[in-house]
């Protein structure tokens, strides 16, 4: 298996060559694949991890608009891609959260060889249910889990607000949303846009449309 993980990951870094240069940029390894478990209409529907390109991480992290104000959670981190790159977009604080122990310690591994390891970066092995979203303004989700789940994070994420006294409001940037039924009926979320799927030129990875919301609560 692990054979097989390095050979995916090689063929992977070379047909995704400007990914490559991303990661030897920031002095991290995100090229991985972790398989997920369960399946479409079950509770734990817990998707496999593979990265999206930096150019699609980048474009939406642009759109959302992030900046140096910003408390950005990236719930399902994996390796930490998306962490690190809105690190890169100077952002005040980046958490990354992943429920596969093994992906939070490569992505922490990932870290400290980064050239990003002096700001304020954290990763947490955990599930996203046990993730405190009070301080978050920019929610990134990379359709990590199902619709039963995501309805409790977002739940979740309006109590942690009013119990941290949350006077910004949060941005949610969900990419393959999958179940974005859930945020358009939580009552407390507006859509505020849509970022197609772009062909990305010398590369193989798979794009996707990423739909955008604000709360209303704030
Ligand atoms: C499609 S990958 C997203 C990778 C990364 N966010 C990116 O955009 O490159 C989904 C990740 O969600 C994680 N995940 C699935 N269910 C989760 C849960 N309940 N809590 C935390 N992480 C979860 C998986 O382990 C997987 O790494």
């Amino acid at each position: 298996m692990l054979t097989n993980l390095r050979k995916r990951n090689l063929t992977a870094r070379l047909r995704q060559p400007a990914d490559e240069l991303w990661d030897r940029y920031l002095g991290v390894h995100t090229f991985g694949y972790h398989p997920g478990s369960g399946g479409p209409g079950e509770r734990e529907w817990y998707m496999h991890y593979i990265p999206s390109s930096y150019r699609d991480v980048f474009a939406v992290l642009d759109r959302a608009g992030v900046g140096p104000d910003d408390v950005v959670t990236d719930l399902g981190c994996g390796l930490g891609r998306v962490v690190f790159a809105a690190g890169h977009r100077s952002a005040a604080r980046v958490e990354g959260v992943d429920l596969v122990p093994s992906l939070i310690d490569a992505a922490k591994a990932n870290l400290a060889g980064s050239r990003l390891k002096h700001r304020d970066i954290r990763f947490h092995a955990r599930n996203a249910l046990d993730h405190d979203l009070g301080m978050t303004t920019l929610l990134y989700l990379f359709h990590p889990f199902g619709p039963e789940i995501l309805g409790e994070v977002i739940e979740k994420a309006r109590a942690d607000r009013r119990s941290a006294g949350a006077r910004r409001s949060l941005r949610i940037a969900y990419v393959n949303p999958v179940a974005e039924s859930v945020l358009n009926e939580a009552g407390w979320l507006r859509p505020v846009g849509d970022m197609p799927p772009r062909p990305e030129l010398f590369s193989n990875a798979l794009h996707y449309r990423t739909a955008f919301w604000e709360s209303t609560d704030v």
